[in-house]
C-alpha cells in the first residue's frame, strides 16, 4: 500500500480539501471504534485548513485516508492550568484521525512523526497532546513517539477526562 504523507502549506488553496476531510470525519464518526473524538463541526475543520493549524494528510491514490493537526499553544488554554514553560515555545498536537479501514497499519504513527518534524521546523521546543486514558491506540502512538503523561484531569467545558502528554524537542 503506497501512502503519501503531505504537510499542507498553502491555506488559500488547502480549503479545497474540506469536503474530503468532512467525509473522512463522517466515516470515522460512524465507526464505533472512534468514541474519543471531540465533536467538532465543518467550521472548525475549515478554519484549520484556512490556516488555524498546520495540517497533515495521508493520501492513498488521490483519496484522503487520514488527517492530523498541530497548532501553536499561545495563548495557553485555561483548561491546562499554569504552564511551567514559555507558551510561545509550545505547540499542541490535536486530532489524529485515520479512516477506520486503514487503522493498524502505522499511519497514525506516521502522522504523529510528521507533526513532530513540522513542530521542529517551526522552532517549537515543547509538544503537548491530550488524549482519553482509554484510547489505547492513541496513547500508544504518543508513547511510541516519546511523549509521557504529565497530568490526568477533566478538560474542556464538557469535562472530558484526558491525559496531558508532553514531549520536549531536543536539538
Ligand atoms: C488513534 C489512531 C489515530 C491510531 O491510528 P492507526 O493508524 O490505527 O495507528 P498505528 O497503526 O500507527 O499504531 C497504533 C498503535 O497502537 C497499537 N494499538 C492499537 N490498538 C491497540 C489495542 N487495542 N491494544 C494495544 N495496542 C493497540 C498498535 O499496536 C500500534 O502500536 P505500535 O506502533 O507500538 O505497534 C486511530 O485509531 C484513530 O483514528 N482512532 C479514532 C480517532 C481517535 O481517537 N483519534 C485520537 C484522538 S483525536
Amino acid at each position: 500500500m503506497s501512502i503519501h504523507i503531505l504537510t499542507l502549506d498553502n491555506p488559500r488553496e488547502d480549503i479545497a480539501y474540506i469536503d474530503e476531510l468532512m467525509s473522512l470525519v463522517e466515516r470515522a464518526r460512524a465507526d464505533n471504534a472512534s468514541p474519543y473524538m471531540y465533536p467538532n463541526g465543518r467550521d472548525f475543520y475549515a478554519g484549520n485548513l484556512a490556516g488555524a493549524t498546520i495540517n497533515i494528510l495521508a493520501i492513498k491514490e488521490d483519496s484522503l485516508v487520514a488527517y492530523a493537526a498541530l497548532r501553536k499553544m499561545s495563548p495557553w488554554p485555561e483548561y491546562l492550568g499554569l504552564p511551567n514553560v514559555d507558551p510561545q515555545s509550545c505547540a499542541l498536537m490535536l486530532l489524529n484521525l485515520v479512516d477506520p479501514e486503514y487503522r493498524g497499519r502505522g499511519i497514525g504513527q506516521q502522522l504523529a512523526s510528521a507533526r513532530i518534524t513540522a513542530a521542529r521546523a517551526h522552532g517549537f521546543k515543547h509538544l503537548f497532546a491530550t488524549v482519553h486514558p482509554d484510547n489505547i491506540a492513541s496513547n500508544q502512538v504518543l508513547e511510541r513517539q516519546g511523549f509521557h503523561r504529565v497530568a490526568q484531569q477533566p478538560m474542556f467545558s464538557e469535562r472530558l477526562l484526558r491525559n496531558l502528554m508532553r514531549l520536549d524537542l531536543t536539538d
